[in-house]
Protein backbone atom coordinates (compact mmCIF):
# COMPACT_ATOMS: atom_id res chain seq x y z
CA UNK A 1 0.00 0.00 0.00
CA UNK A 2 1.25 3.30 -0.72
CA UNK A 3 0.83 6.24 1.19
CA UNK A 4 -1.61 8.81 1.26
CA UNK A 5 -0.71 11.22 -1.12
CA UNK A 6 -1.54 13.65 1.96
CA UNK A 7 0.55 11.68 4.45
CA UNK A 8 3.37 11.39 2.00
CA UNK A 9 3.62 15.41 1.05
CA UNK A 10 3.39 15.82 5.46
CA UNK A 11 6.22 13.32 5.62
CA UNK A 12 7.99 15.55 2.70
CA UNK A 13 7.24 18.83 4.99
CA UNK A 14 8.87 17.03 8.21
CA UNK A 15 12.43 15.97 5.74
CA UNK A 16 13.11 19.05 3.89
CA UNK A 17 10.73 21.90 5.55
CA UNK A 18 9.05 23.07 2.24
CA UNK A 19 6.22 21.64 1.07
CA UNK A 20 6.36 19.18 -2.64
CA UNK A 21 5.95 20.86 -5.92
CA UNK A 22 3.99 17.78 -6.75
CA UNK A 23 3.33 14.11 -6.07
CA UNK A 24 4.30 11.95 -9.33
CA UNK A 25 3.62 8.21 -9.53
CA UNK A 26 4.66 5.22 -11.83
CA UNK A 27 3.68 1.51 -11.86
CA UNK A 28 5.38 -1.66 -11.99
CA UNK A 29 4.49 -4.03 -15.09
CA UNK A 30 3.58 -8.01 -15.60
CA UNK A 31 4.67 -8.99 -18.71
CA UNK A 32 1.53 -10.96 -20.35
CA UNK A 33 4.14 -12.56 -23.21
CA UNK A 34 8.04 -11.47 -24.92
CA UNK A 35 10.89 -12.40 -22.39
CA UNK A 36 13.98 -11.30 -23.53
CA UNK A 37 12.77 -9.99 -26.68
CA UNK A 38 13.18 -6.50 -25.84
CA UNK A 39 17.38 -6.53 -26.26
CA UNK A 40 17.05 -8.05 -29.02
CA UNK A 41 14.91 -5.65 -31.02
CA UNK A 42 12.19 -7.60 -30.96
CA UNK A 43 8.11 -7.38 -29.68
CA UNK A 44 6.63 -7.15 -25.83
CA UNK A 45 3.46 -7.54 -24.22
CA UNK A 46 3.39 -6.04 -20.87
CA UNK A 47 0.98 -3.71 -18.41
CA UNK A 48 1.04 -1.52 -15.95
CA UNK A 49 -0.04 -3.22 -13.15
CA UNK A 50 -1.52 -0.99 -9.99
CA UNK A 51 1.31 -1.14 -7.76
CA UNK A 52 3.39 2.18 -7.86
CA UNK A 53 6.30 4.37 -7.10
CA UNK A 54 4.84 7.75 -5.93
CA UNK A 55 7.63 10.74 -5.66
CA UNK A 56 6.85 14.05 -3.55
CA UNK A 57 9.38 16.59 -5.41
CA UNK A 58 10.91 20.00 -5.05
CA UNK A 59 12.39 22.04 -7.16
CA UNK A 60 15.77 23.72 -5.72
CA UNK A 61 17.61 26.70 -6.73
CA UNK A 62 20.77 25.17 -6.47
CA UNK A 63 22.10 22.03 -7.99
CA UNK A 64 21.88 20.02 -4.87
CA UNK A 65 19.73 17.13 -4.94
CA UNK A 66 18.32 15.22 -1.68
CA UNK A 67 16.99 11.97 -1.91
CA UNK A 68 14.98 9.94 0.96
CA UNK A 69 12.67 7.50 1.41
CA UNK A 70 9.55 5.81 3.02
CA UNK A 71 11.22 2.03 3.07
CA UNK A 72 14.03 3.31 4.19
CA UNK A 73 13.07 5.76 7.26
CA UNK A 74 15.98 5.10 9.33
CA UNK A 75 18.39 6.55 6.51
CA UNK A 76 18.83 10.29 6.33
CA UNK A 77 18.41 11.85 3.00
CA UNK A 78 21.26 11.50 0.90
CA UNK A 79 22.65 14.85 -0.10
CA UNK A 80 24.32 15.12 -3.62
CA UNK A 81 25.86 17.27 -6.16
CA UNK A 82 24.21 17.21 -9.64
CA UNK A 83 27.48 17.70 -11.36
CA UNK A 84 28.73 14.95 -8.79
CA UNK A 85 27.34 12.19 -10.36
CA UNK A 86 28.96 10.11 -12.21
CA UNK A 87 28.34 5.71 -13.16
CA UNK A 88 29.12 3.50 -10.33
CA UNK A 89 29.35 6.25 -8.02
CA UNK A 90 25.93 5.64 -6.18
CA UNK A 91 25.21 2.43 -4.23
CA UNK A 92 21.84 0.60 -3.19
CA UNK A 93 18.20 1.74 -4.40
CA UNK A 94 19.24 6.02 -4.52
CA UNK A 95 21.52 4.54 -7.82
CA UNK A 96 18.12 4.40 -9.68
CA UNK A 97 16.64 8.10 -8.95
CA UNK A 98 20.19 9.45 -9.45
CA UNK A 99 20.67 8.03 -11.89
CA UNK A 100 17.79 9.26 -14.03
CA UNK A 101 18.90 12.87 -13.33
CA UNK A 102 22.36 11.82 -14.63
CA UNK A 103 20.77 10.08 -17.73
CA UNK A 104 18.33 13.39 -18.09
CA UNK A 105 21.17 15.96 -18.43
CA UNK A 106 23.61 13.27 -20.46
CA UNK A 107 20.19 13.21 -22.84
CA UNK A 108 20.51 16.90 -23.17
CA UNK A 109 18.12 18.30 -20.63
CA UNK A 110 18.99 20.71 -17.69
CA UNK A 111 18.00 18.93 -14.34
CA UNK A 112 17.03 21.77 -11.39
CA UNK A 113 18.72 20.36 -8.02
CA UNK A 114 15.59 18.44 -6.20
CA UNK A 115 14.41 17.40 -2.65
CA UNK A 116 12.69 14.07 -3.59
CA UNK A 117 10.91 11.60 -1.31
CA UNK A 118 10.19 8.20 -2.75
CA UNK A 119 7.10 5.99 -1.69
CA UNK A 120 6.65 2.21 -3.04
CA UNK A 121 4.17 -0.43 -2.90
CA UNK A 122 5.95 -2.42 -5.81
CA UNK A 123 7.15 -5.54 -4.22
CA UNK A 124 10.99 -5.18 -4.76
CA UNK A 125 12.82 -8.17 -6.38
CA UNK A 126 9.81 -9.92 -7.35
CA UNK A 127 10.06 -9.75 -11.23
CA UNK A 128 7.56 -6.26 -11.45
CA UNK A 129 10.05 -4.07 -12.03
CA UNK A 130 10.11 -1.85 -8.99
CA UNK A 131 12.81 -0.17 -10.48
CA UNK A 132 11.75 0.73 -13.61
CA UNK A 133 9.18 2.20 -11.14
CA UNK A 134 11.14 4.06 -9.16
CA UNK A 135 12.60 5.40 -12.62
CA UNK A 136 9.58 6.67 -14.37
CA UNK A 137 8.32 8.52 -11.46
CA UNK A 138 11.47 10.44 -11.20
CA UNK A 139 12.11 11.39 -14.52
CA UNK A 140 8.46 12.31 -14.98
CA UNK A 141 9.08 14.52 -11.65
CA UNK A 142 12.28 16.00 -12.81
CA UNK A 143 11.44 16.36 -16.59
CA UNK A 144 8.49 18.86 -15.60
CA UNK A 145 10.15 20.43 -12.96
CA UNK A 146 12.95 21.50 -15.57
CA UNK A 147 10.62 22.67 -17.88
CA UNK A 148 11.49 20.40 -20.78
CA UNK A 149 8.98 19.12 -22.54
CA UNK A 150 10.19 15.19 -22.92
CA UNK A 151 8.22 12.37 -24.74
CA UNK A 152 7.50 9.20 -22.95
CA UNK A 153 9.52 7.41 -24.79
CA UNK A 154 12.42 9.55 -24.41
CA UNK A 155 11.69 9.27 -20.50
CA UNK A 156 11.63 5.44 -21.32
CA UNK A 157 15.22 5.59 -23.19
CA UNK A 158 16.63 7.99 -19.90
CA UNK A 159 15.43 5.67 -17.34
CA UNK A 160 16.91 2.53 -19.30
CA UNK A 161 20.08 4.48 -19.81
CA UNK A 162 20.14 4.97 -15.56
CA UNK A 163 19.25 1.47 -14.98
CA UNK A 164 22.44 0.32 -17.77
CA UNK A 165 25.24 2.72 -16.41
CA UNK A 166 24.76 3.80 -12.92
CA UNK A 167 22.99 0.60 -11.87
CA UNK A 168 25.12 -1.46 -14.41
CA UNK A 169 22.15 -3.64 -15.15
CA UNK A 170 21.87 -4.48 -19.14
CA UNK A 171 18.33 -4.43 -19.32
CA UNK A 172 16.37 -3.48 -22.22
CA UNK A 173 13.05 -0.77 -23.02
CA UNK A 174 10.41 -2.84 -22.02
CA UNK A 175 9.97 -2.20 -18.28
CA UNK A 176 10.09 1.15 -18.72
CA UNK A 177 7.72 1.55 -21.60
CA UNK A 178 4.85 -0.63 -19.62
CA UNK A 179 5.20 1.63 -16.75
CA UNK A 180 4.97 5.33 -18.83
CA UNK A 181 2.93 3.93 -21.78
CA UNK A 182 0.33 1.58 -19.95
CA UNK A 183 -3.57 1.81 -19.55
CA UNK A 184 -5.98 0.51 -17.46
CA UNK A 185 -7.90 -1.82 -19.41
CA UNK A 186 -4.72 -2.55 -21.88
CA UNK A 187 -1.98 -3.82 -22.93
CA UNK A 188 1.34 -2.54 -24.51
CA UNK A 189 2.19 -4.09 -27.72
CA UNK A 190 5.78 -2.92 -28.49
CA UNK A 191 8.16 -3.28 -31.35
CA UNK A 192 11.45 -2.59 -28.96
CA UNK A 193 13.58 -2.07 -32.58
CA UNK A 194 11.41 0.94 -33.94
CA UNK A 195 9.91 2.17 -30.47
CA UNK A 196 6.15 1.91 -31.67
CA UNK A 197 3.80 0.88 -29.28
CA UNK A 198 -0.33 0.06 -29.94
CA UNK A 199 -2.85 -0.42 -26.73
CA UNK A 200 -4.14 -3.91 -27.27
CA UNK A 201 -7.48 -4.37 -25.39
CA UNK A 202 -7.02 -6.62 -22.31
CA UNK A 203 -10.56 -6.92 -20.39
CA UNK A 204 -9.85 -9.78 -17.67
CA UNK A 205 -13.05 -9.03 -15.72
CA UNK A 206 -14.73 -9.26 -19.21
CA UNK A 207 -14.31 -12.90 -19.73
CA UNK A 208 -14.86 -14.23 -16.17
CA UNK A 209 -10.77 -13.96 -15.84
CA UNK A 210 -8.56 -13.42 -13.31
CA UNK A 211 -4.53 -13.10 -13.48
CA UNK A 212 -2.59 -14.59 -10.28
CA UNK A 213 0.91 -13.21 -9.56
CA UNK A 214 2.57 -15.74 -7.81
CA UNK A 215 5.72 -14.08 -6.22
CA UNK A 216 8.11 -17.08 -5.62
CA UNK A 217 9.94 -14.89 -3.20
CA UNK A 218 13.17 -16.34 -4.50
CA UNK A 219 15.05 -12.59 -5.00
CA UNK A 220 17.08 -11.84 -8.52
CA UNK A 221 19.22 -9.31 -9.55
CA UNK A 222 20.04 -8.13 -13.05
CA UNK A 223 23.26 -5.99 -12.51
CA UNK A 224 25.25 -9.88 -12.14
CA UNK A 225 25.45 -13.10 -13.95
CA UNK A 226 22.90 -15.13 -15.88
CA UNK A 227 20.60 -12.06 -17.43
CA UNK A 228 24.06 -10.54 -19.66
CA UNK A 229 25.08 -13.57 -19.69
CA UNK A 230 21.73 -14.32 -21.60
CA UNK A 231 22.28 -11.05 -23.40
CA UNK A 232 25.39 -12.09 -24.78
CA UNK A 233 24.36 -15.21 -26.44
CA UNK A 234 22.02 -13.38 -27.93
CA UNK A 235 24.38 -11.00 -29.31
CA UNK A 236 26.95 -14.16 -30.45
CA UNK A 237 23.82 -15.66 -31.89
CA UNK A 238 22.99 -12.49 -34.22
CA UNK A 239 26.50 -12.22 -35.15
CA UNK A 240 27.48 -15.81 -36.23
CA UNK A 241 23.97 -15.68 -38.05
CA UNK A 242 24.94 -12.57 -39.65
CA UNK A 243 21.95 -10.26 -38.44
CA UNK A 244 21.84 -7.12 -36.42
CA UNK A 245 19.67 -8.45 -34.54
CA UNK A 246 17.88 -11.77 -33.28
CA UNK A 247 14.38 -10.09 -34.17
CA UNK A 248 15.64 -10.27 -37.85
CA UNK A 249 15.24 -14.40 -37.63
CA UNK A 250 11.77 -16.16 -38.12
CA UNK A 251 11.14 -19.66 -37.47
CA UNK A 252 11.78 -20.71 -40.63
CA UNK A 253 15.69 -19.62 -40.39
CA UNK A 254 15.96 -22.02 -37.46
CA UNK A 255 16.62 -24.93 -39.58
CA UNK A 256 20.23 -23.04 -40.55
CA UNK A 257 20.79 -21.67 -37.05
CA UNK A 258 21.02 -25.27 -36.23
CA UNK A 259 23.39 -25.89 -38.41
CA UNK A 260 25.81 -22.77 -37.46
CA UNK A 261 25.49 -22.67 -33.84
CA UNK A 262 26.53 -24.57 -31.33
CA UNK A 263 23.78 -26.33 -29.48
CA UNK A 264 23.75 -23.99 -26.27
CA UNK A 265 23.41 -20.47 -28.67
CA UNK A 266 20.97 -22.39 -30.59
CA UNK A 267 18.66 -23.11 -28.03
CA UNK A 268 19.16 -19.25 -26.53
CA UNK A 269 18.27 -18.13 -30.24
CA UNK A 270 15.18 -20.32 -30.81
CA UNK A 271 13.75 -19.26 -27.53
CA UNK A 272 13.90 -15.61 -28.74
CA UNK A 273 12.68 -16.20 -32.48
CA UNK A 274 9.75 -18.28 -30.81
CA UNK A 275 8.84 -16.39 -28.85
CA UNK A 276 8.82 -12.80 -30.73
CA UNK A 277 6.25 -14.96 -33.18
CA UNK A 278 4.33 -15.69 -29.46
CA UNK A 279 4.07 -11.96 -28.88
CA UNK A 280 2.72 -11.70 -32.18
CA UNK A 281 -0.01 -14.59 -32.12
CA UNK A 282 -1.12 -13.57 -28.75
CA UNK A 283 -2.01 -9.93 -29.83
CA UNK A 284 -3.50 -11.61 -32.73
CA UNK A 285 -5.72 -14.23 -30.26
CA UNK A 286 -6.62 -11.35 -28.24
CA UNK A 287 -8.19 -9.39 -30.87
CA UNK A 288 -10.24 -12.58 -32.19
CA UNK A 289 -10.67 -14.66 -29.09
CA UNK A 290 -10.00 -12.48 -26.29
CA UNK A 291 -7.74 -13.75 -23.30
CA UNK A 292 -9.55 -17.13 -22.36
CA UNK A 293 -7.82 -18.77 -25.53
CA UNK A 294 -4.17 -17.10 -24.27
CA UNK A 295 -3.56 -20.71 -22.45
CA UNK A 296 -1.51 -22.50 -24.96
CA UNK A 297 0.81 -19.63 -26.02
CA UNK A 298 1.66 -18.84 -22.11
CA UNK A 299 2.23 -22.26 -21.73
CA UNK A 300 4.88 -22.93 -24.75
CA UNK A 301 6.53 -20.09 -23.63
CA UNK A 302 7.19 -20.87 -20.13
CA UNK A 303 8.49 -24.18 -21.41
CA UNK A 304 10.79 -22.27 -24.21
CA UNK A 305 12.03 -20.07 -21.30
CA UNK A 306 12.81 -23.35 -18.67
CA UNK A 307 14.32 -25.21 -21.51
CA UNK A 308 15.84 -23.60 -23.91
CA UNK A 309 16.73 -19.82 -22.48
CA UNK A 310 17.16 -21.88 -18.90
CA UNK A 311 16.20 -18.95 -16.54
CA UNK A 312 13.30 -20.74 -15.22
CA UNK A 313 14.27 -22.03 -11.54
CA UNK A 314 12.30 -24.85 -9.21
CA UNK A 315 10.22 -22.33 -7.18
CA UNK A 316 8.88 -20.67 -10.97
CA UNK A 317 8.08 -24.42 -12.35
CA UNK A 318 6.64 -25.67 -9.50
CA UNK A 319 4.10 -22.78 -9.87
CA UNK A 320 3.35 -23.13 -13.28
CA UNK A 321 2.80 -26.87 -13.16
CA UNK A 322 0.42 -26.49 -9.60
CA UNK A 323 -1.65 -23.67 -11.34
CA UNK A 324 -1.79 -25.59 -14.61
CA UNK A 325 -2.95 -28.70 -12.82
CA UNK A 326 -5.12 -27.37 -10.52
CA UNK A 327 -7.00 -25.61 -13.76
CA UNK A 328 -5.58 -22.39 -14.84
CA UNK A 329 -5.89 -21.63 -18.34
CA UNK A 330 -2.62 -20.87 -18.94
CA UNK A 331 1.04 -19.80 -17.00
CA UNK A 332 4.53 -18.70 -17.36
CA UNK A 333 7.19 -17.01 -15.55
CA UNK A 334 7.17 -13.44 -15.97
CA UNK A 335 10.37 -10.60 -16.08
CA UNK A 336 13.82 -11.76 -16.37
CA UNK A 337 14.27 -14.92 -14.70
CA UNK A 338 16.54 -16.52 -11.88
CA UNK A 339 13.44 -16.28 -9.48
CA UNK A 340 10.74 -13.56 -9.25
CA UNK A 341 6.76 -13.94 -10.20
CA UNK A 342 5.02 -16.46 -12.56
CA UNK A 343 1.62 -15.68 -13.28
CA UNK A 344 -1.58 -17.81 -14.15
CA UNK A 345 -4.64 -17.03 -15.79
CA UNK A 346 -7.40 -18.33 -14.51
CA UNK A 347 -11.24 -18.65 -14.35
CA UNK A 348 -12.38 -16.42 -11.81
CA UNK A 349 -14.37 -19.04 -9.75
CA UNK A 350 -11.19 -21.62 -10.15
CA UNK A 351 -8.61 -18.45 -8.32
CA UNK A 352 -9.02 -19.98 -4.82
CA UNK A 353 -8.38 -23.41 -5.92
CA UNK A 354 -5.04 -22.65 -8.20
CA UNK A 355 -4.31 -20.74 -4.89
CA UNK A 356 -4.18 -23.22 -2.82
CA UNK A 357 -2.64 -25.51 -4.94
CA UNK A 358 0.09 -23.60 -5.32
CA UNK A 359 0.44 -22.59 -1.93
CA UNK A 360 0.25 -26.45 -0.48
CA UNK A 361 2.64 -26.99 -3.82
CA UNK A 362 5.34 -24.97 -2.46
CA UNK A 363 4.95 -26.48 1.36
CA UNK A 364 5.13 -29.83 0.20
CA UNK A 365 8.33 -28.85 -1.41
CA UNK A 366 9.87 -27.14 1.40
CA UNK A 367 10.07 -23.73 -0.19
CA UNK A 368 8.90 -20.51 1.65
CA UNK A 369 5.50 -19.20 1.15
CA UNK A 370 4.52 -17.80 -2.31
CA UNK A 371 3.32 -14.29 -1.80
CA UNK A 372 -0.31 -14.40 -4.42
CA UNK A 373 -2.44 -11.56 -5.40
CA UNK A 374 -4.44 -10.74 -8.23
CA UNK A 375 -3.48 -7.85 -10.69
CA UNK A 376 -5.19 -5.82 -13.71
CA UNK A 377 -3.96 -3.63 -16.29
CA UNK A 378 -3.73 -0.31 -14.38
CA UNK A 379 -2.46 3.34 -15.20
CA UNK A 380 0.51 4.55 -16.46
CA UNK A 381 2.47 6.92 -14.83
CA UNK A 382 0.92 10.28 -14.32
CA UNK A 383 1.39 12.96 -11.90
CA UNK A 384 -1.37 12.92 -9.30
CA UNK A 385 -1.23 15.81 -6.94
C1 LIG B 1 13.93 -7.45 -17.10
C2 LIG B 1 14.50 -6.31 -17.94
C3 LIG B 1 13.69 -6.11 -19.21
C4 LIG B 1 13.50 -7.42 -19.96
C5 LIG B 1 13.03 -8.52 -19.02
C6 LIG B 1 12.97 -9.86 -19.69
O1 LIG B 1 12.68 -7.10 -16.61
O2 LIG B 1 14.49 -5.11 -17.20
O3 LIG B 1 14.32 -5.15 -20.04
O4 LIG B 1 14.66 -7.80 -20.65
O5 LIG B 1 13.85 -8.63 -17.88
O6 LIG B 1 12.00 -9.89 -20.66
Amino acid sequence: MNSTPHDLAARFTELFGGEPDGLWSAPGRVNLIGEHTDYNDGFVLPFAITHSTVVAAAARADRTVRVASTFAPEEAPLTVGLDDLEPGGVEGWAAYPLGVLWALEQSGYRCPGLDLLVDSSVPVGAGLSSSAALECSVALAAAELSGADVSRSDLAAIGQLAENRMVGAPTGIMDQSASLLGEAGHAVFLDCRSGSSRLVPLDLEADGLELLVIDTRVSHTHSTGGYAERRRSCELGAELMGVAALRDLSVKDLAEAAGVLDEETFRRVRHIVTENARVEDTVDVLTKKGPSALGPLLVASHASMRDDFEISCPELDTAVNAALDAGAVGARMTGGGFGGSAIALTRSADAPAVRAAVEGAFSAAGFHPPVVFSVLPGAGAARIA
